[in-house]
């Protein structure tokens, strides 16, 4: 029987699977396995994935690469396998994301990619520049999305009563 779990990436070997995941979703803009090892190893980077289990096989459905840059996060990577997109397993990632950030969340993405923009959008995240020419291989600008923990804002961040 099938049964989901969502959490860090707990077995290096997920990382050869990412990889594959990288190259179906991203084509030439693919992280390399050195990168992912890398980012695994490094306690800057976090890896989380949504992870289908059957008897002793596993497949990732979705994944989120996180760079910890103080307090808040950069969104490095995130990807749902094709066929399994819009179940909402990017939400139930992007919401763990979210309880583990103290600040919020920033990313970019390329300004033709409306449907990350739009899945942003709905999650709470709003643009807040746009980086022109950003991206090498296209010259497209990148918008740069950020999420604000609202927590923060409350406490004022200084934790005071
Ligand atoms: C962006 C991505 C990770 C979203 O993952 P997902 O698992 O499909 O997202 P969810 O199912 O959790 O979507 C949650 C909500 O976001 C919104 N959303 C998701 N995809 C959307 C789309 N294509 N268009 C509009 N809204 C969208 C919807 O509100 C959705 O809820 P709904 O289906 O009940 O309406 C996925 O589309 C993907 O892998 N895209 C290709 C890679 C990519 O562009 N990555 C981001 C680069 S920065």
């Amino acid at each position: 029987m099938e049964k989901m779990r969502l959490g860090f990436l707990d077995r290096r070997e997920g990382i050869r699977d990412i990889f594959l995941l990288e190259k179906q979703i991203f084509g030439s803009n693919y992280l390399s396995l050195s990168d992912l090892f890398y980012m695994y190893d490094h306690e800057s980077y976090e890896l989380l994935a949504a992870i289908e289990q059957c008897g002793a096989e596993e497949r990732i459905i979705s994944y989120l690469i996180l760079l910890d840059a103080f307090e808040t996060y950069e969104i490095i990577k995130f990807g749902t396998v094709e066929g399994e997109r819009r179940k909402g397993w990017g939400k139930k990632l992007l919401d763990l994301a979210k309880s583990m950030a103290r600040d919020g969340i920033f990313l970019e993405v390329r300004e033709t990619n409306r449907n990350a923009i739009a899945f942003y959008g709905k999650n709470g995240f709003e643009k807040i520049n746009i980086r022109k020419n950003y991206y090498r291989d296209t010259n497209e600008n990148a918008v740069v999305m950020c999420w604000k923990n609202k927590r923060e804002e409350e406490t004022d961040g200084s934790g005071a009563l």
